[in-house]
């Protein structure tokens, strides 16, 4: 069984995908064992609620101090014996301790075609806004690994949408949003295999 942490800000459309996904069988053999939002307003702790997952949340209001936030989110994702991490639309960036302990175990969903509009300050709507700024008529996103960089770890799975003259960044973003839930689910379902199967050969 592959344990699933999944670490979210916001509204949660990618975290709600996941646990559809897990609930009919699409990513078998796995649970989402916990859901932790660096901010206490977040829609997605409702999801997470209503899906009947223990759901905390660690951020810069109750950990005000960098470094101890970062062993508090270690110790509860190794409390629920975490096996893989996803990030779904989390804001923060995650200090070199925390990628240590999780190393190659990290994915995040970004909604641009990495390399392209990524790293510091290009998230969420910033995102769209720069790709429409540039008149790309392409974009897409993006599922990677996640390293001690912004946006710099190993590709997995990328998917190309276009971009139509009329858009604007919220209609963008809804077209990439439709992708970013579909190349998530994919890549947990690969993911899966691969580390259900080597924890079997460990066991
Ligand atoms: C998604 O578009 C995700 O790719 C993006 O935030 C949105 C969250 O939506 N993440 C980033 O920009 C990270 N750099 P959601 O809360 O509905 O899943």
């Amino acid at each position: 069984m592959l344990n699933i942490s999944v670490l979210v800000s916001g509204g949660g459309t990618n975290l709600q995908a996941i646990i559809d996904a897990v609930a009919d069988g699409r990513i078998p053999r796995a649970r989402i064992v916990q859901v932790i939002s660096s901010n206490a307003k977040a829609y997605s702790l409702e999801r997470a609620k209503a899906g009947g997952i223990p759901a905390g949340v660690i951020g810069k209001e109750n950990f005000p101090d960098q470094a101890k936030r970062t062993q508090a989110l270690i110790r509860a994702l190794q409390d629920c014996n975490t096996d893989l991490v996803v990030l779904a639309g989390y804001m923060s960036v995650l200090e070199p301790a925390f990628i240590a302990a999780f190393r190659g175990r990290i994915i995040n969903i970004h909604p641009s075609l990495i390399p392209k509009f990524c790293g510091k300050g290009f998230y969420g709507k910033r995102v769209h806004q720069a790709v429409l700024d540039a008149g790309e008529t392409v974009s897409g996103a993006t599922v990677h690994y996640v390293d001690e960089g912004v946006d710099t770890g190993p590709i997995i799975l990328q998917r190309q949408v276009a971009v139509l003259p009329e858009d604007t960044a919220d209609t963008l973003a809804a077209r990439v949003l439709e992708v970013e839930h579909e190349i998530l689910v994919e890549a947990i379902i690969s993911l899966a295999e691969e580390i259900n199967r080597e924890k079997a050969s460990r066991s």
